[in-house]
């Protein structure tokens, strides 16, 4: 059983998503690999490179052999982990672009998902992902949350079926009410006593 952390906050003190996450990882008490996507970005991809990597692979140019060993790290770093934690602070109303471009890279069809008559099949093994979520005042699973619901789709496409939220939002108000509040999920979560869902899923 391990764990993959994946934080994204530009905030490296003080940050609801970065704090919220190392105590669930903490309470989770499994093997943990971290990846900071602030603190070390990933490089950035050409637009010749982001097609070849995704595409055929025929380019063979010394960048795009990076970019694809990279993509390979990343995506092997998930399917050595049975848990996801993502740690995704809203930036206009959506995920930080460093987030996505980790997205864009772990999922590559044929790699970590396929696609079927049924619909896209996921091909890494992760069990399940927490999904903690902070705002300054947009309500996750509101019609605004680009956030939250986006990355529950993503962890369901590449094949994560059980699917956890952590509401780390409102940090416009008190700061402490929203860790308080995140750490009483998290330990209500652990101990089996509750089951969050965003508003209007399943
Ligand atoms: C560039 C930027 C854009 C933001 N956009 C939103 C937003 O659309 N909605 C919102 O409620 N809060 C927004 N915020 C506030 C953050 O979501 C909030 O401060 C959150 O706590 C950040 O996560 P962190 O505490 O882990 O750093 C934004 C903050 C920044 C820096």
């Amino acid at each position: 059983m391990s764990v993959l952390q994946i934080n994204s906050s530009a905030r490296l003190k003080g940050s609801n998503t970065r704090i919220l996450s190392q105590y669930l990882v903490e309470a989770l008490g499994q093997p943990v690999v971290s990846r900071d996507l602030a603190q070390q970005p990933l490089p950035p991809i050409s637009a010749a490179d982001l097609i070849d990597v995704h595409g055929s692979a025929e380019h063979s140019g010394s960048s795009f052999q990076q970019q694809l060993a990279l993509s390979n790290q990343l995506i092997n770093e998930l399917k050595e982990a049975d848990t996801l934690v993502l740690g995704a602070p809203m930036y206009n109303f959506a995920i930080p672009a460093t987030l996505k471009q980790w997205i864009d890279a772990i999922c590559r069809a044929g790699v970590s998902f396929k696609y079927t008559e049924q619909g896209p099949v996921g091909l890494l093994g992760v069990q399940g992902a927490y999904i903690i979520t902070a705002t300054g005042g947009t309500p996750i699973g509101s019609e605004m949350d680009f956030c939250s619901r986006y990355l529950e789709h993503i962890c369901r496409f590449i094949g994560i079926k059980d699917i956890t939220h952590i509401d780390a939002s409102g940090s416009k108000g008190s700061a402490e009410q929203v860790i308080a509040q995140g750490k009483q999920q998290i330990d209500e979560l652990l101990s089996g006593s509750s089951s969050v869902t965003l508003p209007g899923t399943a």
